[in-house]
C-alpha cells in the first residue's frame, strides 16, 4: 500500500519536475531568441545609422537640386531638441502650421498675436530655412468676432484689408511665399460659400492678393488648395479661376497642391503632371505644399514601402517639372501630425517615425534626390561634350 502510494508520489513529482524543467528550459530558450533577436535589431539600427550618415541631409541633396524641401511647423514643438534638430538639419523650407492663420494670429478685432510667428521666423532665419506663410484667407480657423461678426460690406472688406495689410506687413522680406487664399473652390468647382464670399462676394480673391502684393511686392504669392492636384472638375475650376485673374492682372505667382492623400487612394501622377504642365503654362511657379500619406494604423509594413513609392512618384513629378521649386510635407515625424485626429484609424502619414527614426519613405525621397542630381550632372556633362 506505502509502496503504491510513493510510487504515485514519485511519479507525480516526477512529472512536476519534469514540467518545471521543460518550462525552465523553454524560459533561458525564449530568452536566449529574443536577447537574438534584440541584438539583431539594434545591428540593424547601427546600421540604418550609419547608411544614413552617409547620405547628405535632405535640404543640401534638395538645393543641388535646386528645389525647396520642408515641413509645416508649430512653435510648440521647436522647444523639442528631436524635433529642432530633425529641422534645421534636413529642411530648407518651412510653412507655419497655425500660427499665422486668421484665428491665431487675429483672435480679436484689435489685437494681433504674433509671438508663436515670430519665433518660428527666426528660428528658421537662423538656420538658412525659407518660411511660408499660411494663411491669410480660409474658410476655417477664423476668430469668433469673424465667424459671428455682423457688419456692412465696406467694413468687411476694410476688415480683411486691416488683416492682410498688418501681417504680411509686419514680415515684409522675410516671408518667400504666402499662401494668400486657401481652399477658395468647392468639390464641385464652384467657389465655396464661406464668410468672405457671403460677405465681400467673389471679388474677395482678388483683393486679398492686391492687398499682400503691395504690403510685400517681394512675397510670392499662392492660390492653395486640396483635391485639385490632378485633373477633374475642382482642378479645372482652380485652373480658371488662377487664369481669369491673371489675365486681370492680379499679382499671383503660384499654385500650393496641398496633397493629402492616402496609401489606398493614391494620386494619378501622370494627371498631377498635366495639371503641373498646364499651371506652369500659364507662367505659374508650383509648390507640393503639404503632403502626407496616410496608412491605416497601427502600419504594415508593406503599407510604409507603398507609401514611400507615393512620395517618391510625386517627388519625381515635381523635379521633372522646370517650375516645381518646392515639396513640403504637412510635418515630418509621425510624432505630431494632424492626420490621426481628423482621420479616425489613419496616421503614420510622415516620413520620420514617432522616435525620428527615418521611414522608407525618407530613403525614397532620398534616393530620388541623388538620382536626379546624377541625371542633371550626365546631362551636364553631355551638354560640354
Ligand atoms: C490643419 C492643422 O494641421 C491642424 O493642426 C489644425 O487643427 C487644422 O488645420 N489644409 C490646410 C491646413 O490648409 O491649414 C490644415 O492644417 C490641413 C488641411
Amino acid at each position: 500500500m506505502l509502496l503504491r502510494k510513493n510510487i504515485i508520489y514519485g511519479a507525480i513529482f516526477g512529472v512536476i519536475i519534469g514540467f518545471a524543467a521543460g518550462f525552465l528550459i523553454r524560459g533561458v530558450l525564449v530568452k536566449m531568441e529574443l536577447k537574438d533577436a534584440h541584438r539583431q535589431i539594434s545591428d540593424l539600427q547601427k546600421q540604418i545609422a550609419m547608411i544614413k550618415t552617409a547620405i547628405p541631409p535632405l535640404r543640401s541633396l534638395a538645393e543641388r537640386c535646386d528645389i525647396y524641401i520642408g515641413a509645416a511647423v508649430e512653435r510648440s514643438l521647436l522647444d523639442i531638441s528631436n524635433y529642432a534638430y530633425t529641422l534645421k538639419q534636413e529642411f530648407n523650407i518651412l510653412t507655419t502650421e497655425n500660427a499665422l492663420k486668421f484665428g491665431p494670429v487675429h483672435p480679436s478685432p484689435d489685437a494681433y498675436s504674433f509671438d508663436d510667428a515670430d519665433y518660428i521666423i527666426d528660428f528658421a532665419e537662423s538656420h538658412g530655412i525659407r518660411v511660408r506663410g499660411h494663411t491669410l484667407v480660409w474658410h476655417q480657423q477664423l476668430p469668433n468676432w469673424i465667424m459671428q461678426g455682423k457688419y456692412t460690406r465696406e467694413e468687411w472688406i476694410n476688415i480683411l484689408r486691416k488683416h492682410i495689410v498688418t501681417v504680411v506687413g509686419r514680415y515684409k522680406g522675410r516671408i518667400y511665399a504666402w499662401d494668400v487664399v486657401n481652399e477658395a473652390v468647392s468639390d464641385d468647382g464652384t467657389l465655396r460659400d464661406n464668410v468672405w464670399m457671403r460677405n465681400i462676394g467673389p471679388e474677395y480673391i482678388e483683393l486679398a492678393f492686391r492687398w499682400a502684393h503691395e504690403a510685400d511686392p517681394q512675397a510670392l504669392l499662392f492660390y492653395n488648395d486640396y483635391g485639385a492636384e490632378g485633373l477633374g472638375v475642382k482642378s479645372d475650376a482652380v485652373y480658371n479661376l488662377i487664369k481669369w485673374l491673371l489675365e486681370k492682372g492680379v499679382p499671383i505667382h503660384g499654385v500650393g497642391l496641398q496633397m493629402h492623400v492616402s496609401v489606398e487612394n493614391p494620386p494619378n501622377t501622370q494627371e498631377v503632371a498635366a495639371n503641373i504642365k498646364r499651371l506652369s503654362d500659364l507662367g505659374l511657379v508650383i509648390h507640393v505644399t503639404e503632403m502626407d500619406v496616410r496608412v491605416k494604423t497601427p502600419p504594415r509594413w508593406e503599407d510604409l514601402v507603398r507609401q514611400a513609392e507615393i512620395y517618391r512618384e510625386i517627388l519625381k513629378v515635381c523635379l521633372s517639372a522646370e517650375n516645381c521649386k518646392a515639396f513640403v510635407m504637412w510635418g515630418f515625424t509621425d510624432k505630431y501630425s494632424w492626420i490621426p485626429s481628423y482621420f479616425s484609424g489613419y496616421g503614420a502619414a510622415l516620413i520620420f517615425d514617432e522616435s525620428f527614426m527615418p521611414k522608407p519613405a525618407y530613403y525614397y525621397i532620398a534616393k530620388v534626390l541623388i538620382e536626379h542630381l546624377t541625371l542633371a550632372s550626365y546631362d551636364q556633362e553631355l551638354k560640354f561634350q
